[in-house]
C-alpha cells in the first residue's frame, strides 16, 4: 500500500473509533480492513449492558467485510486513544486468521501520534486452522 493509502485506511479507523460504543470500559476503538480491490471496511466496538455480548471494532470490520463477499485483505488499521499502540486481542486474531494471510498488515495507531506495525503471522503464528479439524478422523 502507498503511503497516501495507509494515511487514508488510518483515517477511517480514527472516524470508525468516533463510532464506538464503550460506556463501560471508556476505551473507544476503530478499526478499518482494507481489501487488495480497494474496498475499506470499518468497525467500532459496540459494548452491552450484559458486559459478554461486547464486540471488538476488529471482529467487526472483518464480518462486514465477510458479508459483502469481499477478497484479499492486506491491512488492517486500528485507532485507540490509548498512549502507546494497541495491538489486536488473541480472539481478534484468530477471527483475521480465518479470512487473511499471514501477511496481513495490522497498523496500530494512537491519539499522540504513536503507531506501530506488525505482522499477522507474527502476532499469531500458531492460530487455530481449518485443517486440523479434519484429522480427527470424523
Ligand atoms: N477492544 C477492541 O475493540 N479491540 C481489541 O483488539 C481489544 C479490545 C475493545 C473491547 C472492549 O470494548 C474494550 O476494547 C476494552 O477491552
Amino acid at each position: 500500500m502507498t503511503r497516501q493509502a495507509d494515511h487514508k485506511l488510518r483515517d477511517a479507523a480514527f472516524a470508525a473509533l468516533e463510532r464506538s460504543h464503550a460506556p463501560y470500559s471508556g476505551f473507544p476503538v476503530g478499526a478499518a480492513l482494507h481489501a487488495r480491490n480497494g474496498a475499506v471496511f470499518q468497525g467500532c466496538n459496540v459494548e452491552n449492558a450484559s458486559y459478554g455480548l461486547g464486540i471488538c471494532a476488529e471482529r467487526v470490520a472483518v464480518f462486514s467485510a465477510v458479508i459483502t463477499g469481499a477478497g484479499v485483505f492486506d491491512c488492517i488499521a486500528i485507532a485507540t486513544e490509548a498512549e502507546e499502540p494497541s495491538p489486536p486481542c488473541g480472539a481478534c486474531l484468530q477471527v483475521m486468521a480465518e479470512f487473511a494471510p499471514t501477511e496481513l498488515v495490522v497498523r496500530s495507531y494512537c491519539r499522540n501520534g504513536a503507531e506501530a506495525c506488525w505482522k499477522l503471522g507474527d502476532l499469531l503464528p500458531h492460530p487455530f486452522t481449518a485443517n486440523l479439524l479434519a484429522t480427527t478422523g470424523i
